[in-house]
């Protein structure tokens, strides 16, 4: 089967956050399946750098009044389309936003054109090469099933994956005219509030709907998490899907991984202290016993990081040591920031986006905290679990699937892998801490609770089967 993904990012290539890391590691795991997928991905000045071998294999004279060409190239595995549309894509900042940190003003046009040019190339644009189905993910590529509803073409079989539903692409009703559809396609597929809505049209045009774990199916039906979009979702429930991540176990293997001091296993957990070491002299912390908490996050309201600051005080006095890789919201910024300023040797905080550190933090803290507010699956405590590092989490989304809360009888059972909690408060967070602190102080226990999160399958293998089946549905029809 042949498969046409479109998203604007991809790991290795562009990332932001983990839809990157999904968009990458999807292809790789259908592929023993017989699902060859062609990803298309906007050609950003970091896209173009890294694939100069590239080839043009589609023209486009007129994307919305700008030229393009589409170049292809195989990139570590992944079979690529990249849309080198410089008018749209080739300027300094990130895929969204300025150096200053503000959307660009076209954003609607630059991923409408991304949309489009998926479109057209499941009407079969590409020379020899025709998808049976076309797979999006989130609002900057969910104008492809709209485009696709009202070619001339047949209408190919889609699906839309909504990565988080906060991000929904929302403009002015004033763009329509400029997208290039019919006058019908307003009512019929984008309206939203009385502007116009990316995931909205997405979500209504789209064969199947998928998000990436069970429990965010469930609570986006809702309005504290639909955000807008639960009357939507409502009515596309019966073709509503919830599969969650898996990670790409190349990248994250403790035993192979090059970016940390010293490789491990569950059998050589001993070693583990190499990194512990290594992560507290990056950091400048005081090496003693006391447990190392880590977090790794956009720092957002999402991302529940003003709970943390709250807590900083409270984890130090009772003996912990916190580091922190993020950024994000400014205020959270400093919040954490201060924090660090008070603690100096007991909590340390780097600004920016740093890969390396991150697999460094995984590999040498005693646990992560994910205190998000809603979080559709979170990969950073999948991360976790295959380092030995104790994911503490909130009891919402992805992270509730993931994540066995070591509370008596999982104990007992001895099937826990960390520590959940709720709601998303300072006050119940300390407590997951104070029973956090409770754990670590038992080796034997807490070595079961890493072990045994080590153990646990987050490999893409089963998530990788769902897709297939519902690929495979779409395509029969
Ligand atoms: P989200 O996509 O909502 O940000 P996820 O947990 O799904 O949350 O994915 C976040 C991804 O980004 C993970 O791969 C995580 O390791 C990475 N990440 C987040 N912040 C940073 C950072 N400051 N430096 C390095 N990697 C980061
Ligand atoms: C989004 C979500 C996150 C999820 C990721 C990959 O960024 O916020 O929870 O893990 O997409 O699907």
């Amino acid at each position: 089967m042949n498969v046409l993904s479109v998203a604007s990012e991809l790991y290795p290539l562009i990332k932001t956050g983990g839809l990157a890391d999904v968009v990458g590691a999807l292809p790789l795991t259908l592929q023993s399946h017989g699902i060859v997928t062609r990803t298309l991905i906007p050609g950003y000045p970091g896209v173009m750098a890294a694939i100069s071998g590239a080839t043009p294999c589609l023209e486009f004279d007129d994307l919305l009044g700008e030229r393009a060409v589409v170049l292809e190239i195989t990139h570590q595995g992944l079979d690529l389309l990249v849309l080198d549309a410089p008018a749209y894509f080739d300027r300094p900042g990130g895929p969204y936003v300025d150096q200053a940190g503000k959307d660009y003003p076209d954003n609607w046009k630059r991923f409408a054109a991304l949309s489009m040019a998926g479109a057209r190339i499941a009407a079969g644009a590409l020379p020899g090469w025709q998808p049976d189905m076309v797979h999006v993910h989130d609002w900057q590529s969910a104008l492809t099933p709209v485009y696709m509803r009202y070619a001339t073409t047949p209408e190919l079989p889609s699906l839309i994956t909504i990565h988080n539903i906060a991000f929904q692409g929302q403009f002015s009703a004033q763009i329509f005219p400029s997208l290039g559809l019919p006058g019908h396609a307003y009512w019929e597929a984008l309206e939203y509030y009385g502007t116009i809505g990316y995931l909205k049209g997405g979500i209504a045009t789209a064969h199947a709907i998928s998000t990436v774990s069970p429990s965010y199916a469930d609570e986006i039906l809702m309005p504290e998490f639909g955000m807008g979009l639960e009357g939507v979702i409502a009515s596309r429930a019966a073709d509503l899907y919830g599969i969650v991540n898996g990670i790409d176990a190349r990248t994250w293997d403790p035993g192979s991984d090059a970016l940390i001091a010293g490789n491990y296993s569950a059998a050589t957990l001993k070693k583990r202290e190499t990194n512990r070491t290594a992560l507290a002299e990056q950091f400048g912390l005081e090496q003693d016993n006391g447990p190392i908490f880590c977090v790794i996050s956009r720092l957002t309201w999402q991302k529940g990081m003003d709970v943390l600051a709250e807590v900083a005080d409270d984890l130090v006095a009772q003996g912990g040591k916190l580091v922190i890789l993020g950024a994000g919201d400014s205020a959270l910024e400093s919040a954490l920031l201060a924090a660090a300023a008070r603690h100096p040797g007991r909590v340390g905080m780097r600004v920016g986006y740093n890969e390396p550190l991150s697999h460094l933090m995984q590999a040498g803290a005693d646990a992560i905290i994910v205190p998000s507010r809603f979080e559709p699956c979170g990969l950073t405590q999948l991360y976790a679990l295959r380092y030995g590092c104790v994911p503490v989490v909130a009891r919402t989304g992805g992270l509730n699937d993931t994540i066995i809360d070591a509370n008596e009888a999982a104990l007992a059972a001895r099937v826990a892998t960390g520590i959940q909690f709720a709601p998303v408060s300072a006050e119940s967070l300390r407590q997951a801490l104070r029973r956090t602190f409770r754990l670590y102080a038992d080796d034997k226990v807490w070595q079961q609770i890493q072990k045994q999160g080590m153990k646990s399958d987050i490999s893409w293998g089963k998530s990788a089967e769902r897709y297939v089946d519902l690929y495979k549905r779409l395509v029969k029809g």
